[in-house]
């Protein structure tokens, strides 16, 4: 078989529990002025904001911060630049969840520039960001988006008018990505489902994605065998053990590598669209369409004859794995496929993830948000119905 695919570069990772510390070494080969972007609370409730201060105090680093609850929306990453602009900053650090590592990385990439990053998102500016930006370094405290390992930060706006819109450069990419497990054992218990489910869906829709290609095959198989069994464990009553914080860590990292290099489906379609809509978190969007969409999938690629062949052995792989079977030389693909299905129906069950009306979305916004959503990487051309019958069986 021919093969043609690129695969962008990935940031140098610092893996395993306890690492954080090898932040402070960091530091100084990028210079002495340094922007933390932190979330609300919880880091300095864990007191490692405590440890992180003395440590700058200790190398007489010269520190700001800036704090980000919820998505970074294009007036927060505004005014954080706004703020900073004029002076010499050589590193940006991210430490928190995927919105905070998000916001981030578009503040390092805003602060060359000079106007607003609403220019510069997918399909709302008319602008390319250039790539120029501000070292960064994104210290994740949740095991979901992958955002330490992509090139893109998703800033959304929620309203009638609203977007959940990427800022992207190949160069976006961290420059470094330290993934301690230990920062993660204090997140709470459904942040860690929804974002476990979020990390999977990532797997799950770029292995499946026509642009998939050998790399991101390989370490997509790699991180399903890492989280499949950690995924339940971590949220009922492994939350505290570092050897499954870290296969859930490792699942995300991987999860974040093969989506920028292979693409998502329809799942993160919805959740782009639903996320300009509602105040409603990126996992648990993810997380609650998964099992449906995946039916969905199956069904449909059923319907293709021969064309849909490499997506049903695909899915068929990930339930034949799911079910502990290693090798995959004599899948019963229809079987497997069912598998699949089966297991995230009962992973959503397990993990309690909500369904959309908790968060206010009723039958009456279905065709709203079918009107806003894009198919994205798909493996298979989904119609206005089944979107329709996606979204009915989990509001
Ligand atoms: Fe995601």
């Amino acid at each position: 078989m021919f093969l043609d695919f690129n695969f962008a570069s990935i940031p140098h990772i610092i893996f395993g529990a306890g690492r954080l510390n090898e932040l402070y070494e960091l530091i100084p080969k990028f210079g002495n002025n340094v922007i933390y972007v932190i979330g609300g609370s919880s880091l300095k409730k864990s007191r490692k904001w405590d440890e992180i201060v003395y440590a700058m105090k200790k190398k007489n680093v010269n520190f700001s911060e800036i704090s980000v609850t919820g998505e970074p929306t294009p007036t927060l990453v505004d005014d954080a630049v706004k703020n900073f602009r004029n002076q010499k900053i050589d590193l940006v650090v991210g430490i928190g969840g995927g919105s905070v590592i998000d916001a981030g990385k578009a503040i390092s990439a805003m602060l060359p520039k000079i106007d607003s990053v609403r220019n510069y998102l997918e399909g709302v500016g008319s602008k390319t960001h250039d790539g120029v930006k501000i070292p960064y370094i994104a210290v994740p405290t949740t095991s979901g988006t992958g955002s330490e390992a992509t090139k893109n930060a998703v800033i959304t706006e929620v309203g009638n008018e609203g977007f959940k819109k990427s800022l992207r450069h190949d160069n976006l990419i961290p420059n470094y990505a330290i993934i301690d497990p230990q920062l993660v054992v204090s997140c709470p218990k459904s942040v860690t489902a929804s974002c476990g489910m979020d990390a999977f869906t990532q797997l799950l829709e770029a292995y499946v994605s026509p642009k998939a290609n050998p790399i991101t095959d390989a370490l997509t198989i790699n991180g399903i065998k890492r989280i499949k069994d950690a995924l339940v464990s971590v949220y009922r009553e492994k939350s505290s053990d570092i050897a499954v914080r870290s296969a859930m860590a490792y699942g995300s990292l991987i999860s974040g590598i093969v989506l920028a290099n292979a693409g998502l489906g329809i799942v993160h379609g919805f959740a782009s669209s639903i996320g300009g809509l509602f105040n409603i978190p990126h996992g648990v969007v993810c997380g609650t369409l998964l099992a449906e969409s995946t039916k969905m999938n199956i069904k449909r690629l059923e319907q293709l004859g021969t064309k849909g062949e490499n997506g049903l052995l695909k899915h068929a792989i990930v339930g034949a794995l799911l079910n502990g079977k290693e090798s995959f030389e004599d899948i019963n693909i229809s079987l497997h496929c069912s598998i699949l299905v089966e297991i995230l129906e009962n992973w959503t069950k397990q993990l309690n993830i909500d369904l959309l009306g908790k968060y206010g979305i009723t039958t009456t916004d279905i065709d709203n948000i079918i009107e806003r959503t894009r198919l994205k990487n798909n493996p298979v051309h989904l119609m206005r119905e089944d979107l329709n019958e996606i979204l009915l069986n989990r509001i």
